[in-house]
C-alpha cells in the first residue's frame, strides 16, 4: 500500500459558497487527466455522496468514502491509500470542529476556500482564512471565486480584500446554470458537451495541479 500522494481540503465557514461544487469538479477534472481520484465526503447531508451516486459508469473512475467529522483521526485519513489525489468535501461551520479541522488541515497539501464576491461572504472567509493559515503547518491554502459576476464593480473589489488575506486562485468560477444542472447528473461541467464555463473550471484546475505539484 502507497501513501496517497496529494489531498486537497475544500472547506470555509460558510454554507451553500460552492464547497461541494468545487470539490466534485476537481474531483472530476484530476479523473480526466487521468490521476487516479477518490472523494471523501464529511458534510452529514451527503450533497457530494448523492451526487456521486447518480454518477454514470461511463464516467471517468473516482472512488468514494464517506465519514462524519467526528470520524476523522490521522489513521482513517492514511487509510484512504494508494491515489494520486483525494479530494475532501466539509460541512459548513467547520469551525465547530476545531480538532478535526486541524487533523484535516495538516493533512492537506492545498486548501481551497470558496468564497462569493458579496460583503457577506468576504466578512466569513476573510477572517477563517487568517485562522487556517495560523493553524497550518505546511502546504498552501487559496480563496477561489465562485458564482461570480466578473462585470460588478464588487469583483475586483472584492479580489482586493482578498489578496490581503492570503492568495486568490486566479481564475474564478462565473455564475452558470450548467453548473447546477450537472450536479444533479453525477458528473463535472467538463464532462457536458457545450457547457457554459468548462474553460474556468479547467484553469481552477490547472491552478490546483500545479499547486500540488501533481
Ligand atoms: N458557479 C456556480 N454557478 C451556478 N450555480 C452554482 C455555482 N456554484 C454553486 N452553485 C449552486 O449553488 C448551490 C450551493 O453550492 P454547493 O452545494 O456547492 O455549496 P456548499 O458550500 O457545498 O453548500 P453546503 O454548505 O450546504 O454544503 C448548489 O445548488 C450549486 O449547484
Ligand atoms: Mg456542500
Amino acid at each position: 500500500m502507497a501513501a496517497t500522494r496529494k489531498r486537497l481540503l475544500v472547506s470555509g465557514p460558510k454554507g451553500g459558497i460552492g464547497k461541494t461544487t468545487l470539490a466534485r469538479n476537481m474531483a472530476v477534472a484530476a479523473a480526466l487527466d487521468g490521476l487516479s481520484v477518490a472523494m471523501l465526503d464529511l458534510d452529514m447531508q451527503r450533497s457530494l455522496t448523492k451526487w456521486y451516486s447518480k454518477r454514470p459508469d461511463e464516467m471517468a473512475p473516482i472512488a468514494h468514502f464517506e465519514a462524519g467529522m467526528d470520524r476523522v483521526t490521522k489513521d482513517a485519513l492514511a487509510g484512504i491509500a494508494d491515489f494520486d489525489l483525494l479530494v475532501i468535501d466539509t460541512p459548513p461551520s467547520i469551525e465547530d470542529h476545531p480538532e478535526a479541522f486541524r487533523l484535516l488541515a495538516d493533512a492537506a497539501n492545498l486548501i481551497l476556500i470558496p468564497t462569493g464576491q458579496s460583503d457577506d461572504d468576504l466578512d466569513s472567509v476573510r477572517p477563517w482564512m487568517r485562522f487556517v493559515r495560523k493553524t497550518k503547518t505546511s502546504g498552501e491554502a487559496a480563496f477561489v471565486l465562485n458564482r461570480v459576476k466578473p462585470r460588478a464593480r464588487s469583483f475586483t473589489e472584492a479580489k482586493s480584500m482578498l489578496v490581503r488575506d492570503g492568495r486568490v486562485c486566479p481564475i474564478e468560477l462565473p455564475d452558470y446554470e450548467d453548473v447546477a444542472f450537472t450536479s444533479s447528473k453525477g458528473i463535472g461541467l467538463l464532462e457536458l458537451r457545450g457547457a457554459k464555463g468548462t474553460e474556468y473550471v479547467a484553469g481552477i484546475w490547472s491552478f490546483v495541479r500545479t499547486e500540488l505539484g501533481l
